[in-house]
């Protein structure tokens, strides 16, 4: 049983209106909800000072520029490279000093970074990743930039120039041209224009041979239908859009879904323009170990060693600089250690690495108390609540993931109200926080948008508290009795499966969290007599979810639900394929809940407003029917720590873990720089050496 909803799927605005009012007189009256209970502040949060986004960068030109002195020496003096002002564009991007906190750096030093993720190779445009904890945002930069804008208020929220420096829309608001910043390069000296944004638009995102269904991040729907996008120069492009000034396109062309690869390099591979290849085979053809491979971003990747290292050095084209002229960025070295997430906050506590994202509260006790204390290497800042995690139902009713007759009848389940219901009604969070956290930094977690986000809405949000009556009662509507007597509950009679209800509940163990969520729900549901079976996996669960393979999965919360207007499509089953628990069967058709297709209308419909004050009230009609109907349930939300090695300058304060992106984008490492005294020799594996060509690797040139 449904509650019944508006099936439309294009509704206007008038209809959507309507539709918060018939949720709510279409709920069951057994649905009891309670208001949102307010969490304590966060201790420990630096504020953060807010800015206007000019105060933070400008494109300009400045008298002279300089590299550290060995560049000078070893590359520029003996040939090897153009001297650094033809190396960078005319008008290069300059960080203003007023907001660099410790102002202007010093070249050198290095920094150690550690990840818990393996990279796959260098085809990001074809869906591949170099293995999260800072890796991708490193090496590829992207039309706009959304990082820093967690100092930027509400009103004035609009993403930053990046490799577009400027956009104009036409008067009638269905085009928008982009000027690129001409001269920037490749890290190997060859220029960057419109044909590599092109080749990123019409080989990979509008080319159904590679879009989302294989890389989950660049789905055309996310910048309009029909939109179009042509080169007009060199440096400037126009796109064009069905919608009226469909702002928030600009945020999708920041990272990570619009950030274009080396078309000089990258086109002869495509199967487009080389008929020996295939779309398999293009994917794979700029693996992991290509050593130097053309990049925007600060470093180059010089040395990888499976399961080990992968080094970057200082890219010499970056186009980037200070205020002085100085190019960026400062630091000549990055290491991503290939380990454990948990080994990435105990390596920063300890100082043997410079970064964590404290984001693991089993972990939390440990690094607050160590990081806290006078003498210790590396110091600590909380941001707001936005790390959540919460129970994913799969709801596809359709052969999506080739479910067995079992796996079915547990999705038909997942489709039922009331069968929600009682599952979340089953969630003591208050007990679930005690036992994760400390110091109240877990917060309840209805699920959805996070309260504490830039369109959380706490009166949008319902929320369902526990109590294991109603969440039997609810059982029992949905048809679950424990006909044997055996204390677990049986499938409903007109299911015909015989014995008891067994749930597989999928985790990702690497990712500390979600282990031991699974346990607690697994605890709190046999108290109220489902049986659910713990079938985390040491691996990437990410693959089995995306390929349907799950009943009910622990999942972290992405930027979706903290910034609404990035990775949007995240929200709803907007496409056949484009989304996490709920894709097509085989025969491409999607079988959306009614309220399912309401969020989809909402969806759409915020693809063409264009003030902030209707995306706020499309975010809360958004959050509203996603908690109503319990399209997910919540388990905890707490703010994520920030944990940096205190020789680092130019980290502002209150640099959030996960606003916009999470911080290693939104602190700009480029920026960041180590006092000459505290920098130290011996964690530099290549110095004096810049990256090579292609395929080369540094230590061996
Ligand atoms: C993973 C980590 C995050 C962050 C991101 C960056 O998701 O868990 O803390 O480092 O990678 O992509
Ligand atoms: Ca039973």
């Amino acid at each position: 049983m449904e509650a019944s909803m508006n099936n439309g799927i294009s509704l206007s605005n008038t209809m959507l209106m309507a539709i918060l009012a018939s949720v709510t007189a279409a709920l069951p009256a057994f649905a009891e909800t309670f208001p949102l209970p307010r969490s304590t502040a966060v201790f420990g949060q630096d504020p953060v000072e807010f800015v206007a986004p000019t105060d933070i960068l400008h494109i300009g030109s400045l008298p002279e520029y300089r590299e550290p002195a060995w560049v000078t020496e070893r590359y520029v003096k003996t040939g090897l490279l153009p001297p650094v002002s033809e190396r960078l564009p005319k008008e290069p991007l300059i960080y203003n000093s007023r907001n660099m906190y410790d102002g202007i750096g010093v070249y050198g030093g290095t920094l150690r970074h550690v990840t818990g993720g393996r990279p796959q190779g260098w085809n990001k445009p074809a869906g591949q990743h170099l293995g999260f904890g800072g890796t991708e945002m490193n090496f590829w930069e992207c039309l706009t930039a959304t990082g820093p804008l967690y100092q930027v208020k509400g009103e004035n929220l609009e993403p930053l120039p990046n490799l577009a420096r400027s956009w104009q829309w036409s008067d009638d608001g269905h085009e928008l041209t982009m000027q690129l910043i001409e001269g920037i390069k490749w890290s190997d000296g060859d220029p960057f224009d419109s044909e590599d944004v092109l080749f990123l638009w019409e080989d990979h995102i509008l080319d159904p041979n590679i879009a989302s269904e294989i890389s989950g991040t660049t789905d055309p729907k996310t910048f309009g239908i029909d939109t179009k996008l042509e080169a007009t120069g060199a440096y400037e492009i126009k796109w064009t859009f069905r919608e009226t000034r469909p702002t928030r396109v600009l945020f999708a062309m920041a990272y990570p879904t619009f950030c274009p690869g080396p078309s000089h390099v990258m086109k002869s591979k495509h199967p487009r323009y080389n008929k020996d290849m295939t779309y398999e085979s293009y994917q794979g053809a700029f693996p992991v170990d290509m050593m130097n491979f053309p990049v925007l971003g600060s470093h180059v990747a010089v040395d990888y060693t499976p399961d080990e290292f992968l080094i970057a050095r200082r890219n010499p084209y970056y186009w980037k600089v200070d205020e002085t002229g100085q190019q960026l960025p400062y630091m000549d070295e990055v290491h991503y250690r290939f380990s454990t997430w948990t080994d990435r906050t105990e390596r920063a506590v300890n100082g043997t690495a410079d970064w964590s994202n404290l984001e693991n509260l089993p972990l939390f006790a440990e690094a607050i108390e160590q990081s806290t204390r006078p003498d210790s290497p590396a110091r600590i800042n909380f941001g707001p609540r936005t790390i959540g995690y919460f129970i994913g139902f799969n709801y596809a009713g359709n052969d999506w993931g080739h479910p067995d007759r079992r796996a079915r009848a547990i999705r038909k389940l997942n489709r039922i109200l009331e069968f929600r219901l009682a599952v979340t009604h089953a969630i003591d969070r208050e007990r679930l926080n005690k036992a994760i956290s400390f110091a109240n930094l877990a917060a309840i977690y209805p699920g959805g948008i996070y309260v504490d986000s830039i369109f959380g809405d706490a009166d949008s949000t319902v929320y369902y508290p526990y109590s294991p009556e109603l969440a039997k009662e609810n059982f029992a509507k949905a048809g679950l009795f424990d006909t044997d007597g055996d204390g677990y509950l049986n499938y409903p009679a007109e299911f015909d499966i015989p014995g008891n209800v067994e749930i597989n509940v999928t985790c990702n163990t690497p990712r500390a969290m979600e282990p031991v969520l699974a346990g607690l729900v697994i605890g709190m549901l046999d108290e109220v007599g489902l049986k659910l079976h713990d079938a985390c996996v040491d691996g990437p669960a990410g693959e089995l979810e995306f390929a349907g393979k799950f009943e009910w999965s622990i999942y972290r919360g992405e930027r979706d639900f903290i910034t609404f207007i990035q990775d949007t499509r995240r929200l709803a089953p907007i496409g056949p394929r484009t989304h996490l628990w709920h894709q097509a069967g085989s025969d491409g058709t999607l079988d959306l809940l009614p309220f399912e297709n309401d969020l989809v209308s909402i969806i759409r419909q915020f693809y063409e407003i264009d003030t902030f004050a209707e995306a706020t009230r499309l975010a809360s009609l958004y959050q509203k029917i996603f908690t109503e109907n319990v399209y997910q349930v919540g388990l905890t939300v707490y703010p994520g720590g920030l944990i940096v090695n205190k020789r680092l300058r130019n980290i502002q304060p209150g640099t959030p873990v996960y606003a916009f992106q999470w911080a290693e984008k939104a602190a700009l490492r480029e920026r960041l720089f180590v006092p000459a005294e505290q920098q130290v020799k011996e964690y530099e594996r290549f110095p004096g050496m810049l990256p090579g060509s292609i395929g080369m690797s540094a230590g061996r040139k």
